[in-house]
């Protein structure tokens, strides 16, 4: 089922002079099992709007359809429980939020707040672990005894635990290094692909967001300035700050006189557009 935004707007502090606005007259949809990607600077509203996706946060104005909900400004937290055993949310470091005495009761909480039996939800938890790739020695342990990459994979699985059919990430990689970085977005990217999900990713990282992304959000001072596939985002916003490494380049190139037939949106794609473009030349 598609996520669709009508006309939402969100107001932190509404109707007292403290009023500022989260975001403003959002109206798109999201397809369902697509990969979309919401990118913007700080302070554009992006978390603001994923905290829409669960009931976190209920809308000021307009109306959100999701995964068979419906939200309007009426709705009460409450009656969206069962939203939240849907649409999945991984927040900033989730691993700040790490609080059981063990890796397999912190895994175990979401099942078991939904009334699944102990030794099931247990069962799930374990199988869990081993999903995000840890292995179940580490069940026992504290988490305040892992690594930090280890403890994001912990708060991660707490979420999959859940089996959502909607995964929203909000940075994911934030703070890891490098190889970190790539085996957190595989992982993603596989559960995206194995389990058929509509995945939401909020993102400072172009190179991700134009590797994996069906499609962009852009949001600015709380408004959507564009929603458009990655290569139309990339292509036609110079002035768009952030981009991938492979489009800053192949501007240069631009700048210097030289066209590729398709703005490179990975560096795999810049070699295989040069090769097109330097074999073409040499063959005329
Ligand atoms: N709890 C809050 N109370 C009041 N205003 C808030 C609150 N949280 C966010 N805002 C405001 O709402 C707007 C959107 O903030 P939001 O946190 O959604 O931005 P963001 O795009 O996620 O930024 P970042 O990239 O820094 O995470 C900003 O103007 C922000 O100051
Ligand atoms: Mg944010």
């Amino acid at each position: 089922m598609d996520i669709k935004f009508n006309h939402v707007s969100y107001y932190y502090n509404a109707n007292t002079p403290l009023q500022t606005v989260g975001f403003k007259d959002l109206d798109f949809t999201i397809k369902e099992h697509s990969f979309t990607s919401i990118i913007g600077q700080t302070g554009s509203g992006k978390s603001t709007l994923i905290q829409h996706l669960n009931g976190l946060l209920i809308p000021s104005q307009g109306e959100i359809n999701i995964a068979g909900f419906k939200i309007v400004p009426q709705t009460k937290r409450k009656s969206l429980s069962k939203l939240r055993s849907q649409v999945g949310i991984v927040f900033q470091f989730p691993e700040n939020q790490l609080y059981e005495s063990t890796v397999l009761k912190d895994i175990a909480v979401g099942p078991l707040n939904f009334g699944v039996p102990l030794a099931k939800a247990q069962k799930q938890a374990l199988a869990t672990l081993k999903l995000v790739g840890l292995d179940s020695d580490l069940a026992q342990r504290s988490p305040t005894e892992l690594s930090g990459g280890q403890m994001r994979r912990v708060a991660i699985a707490g979420i999959l635990v859940m089996k959502p059919k909607i995964l929203v990430l909000d940075e994911p990689t934030a703070g890891l290094d490098p190889y970190a970085h790539e085996e957190m977005m595989e992982l993603f990217w596989h559960l995206h692909q194995k389990w058929h999900l509509t995945t939401i990713m909020v993102s400072h990282s172009m190179d991700d967001v134009a590797q994996y992304s069906d499609q962009v959000i852009w949001l600015d001072q709380g408004r959507l300035i564009q929603m458009a596939s990655p290569r139309e985002i990339f292509t036609n916003n110079q002035q768009l700050q952030m981009k991938p490494q492979s489009v800053a380049f192949y501007q240069e190139l631009q700048a210097k006189g030289l066209q590729l037939l398709q703005t490179p949106l990975t560096i795999a794609e810049l070699v295989t557009e040069l090769k097109k473009k330097i074999l073409g030349t040499t063959i005329e």
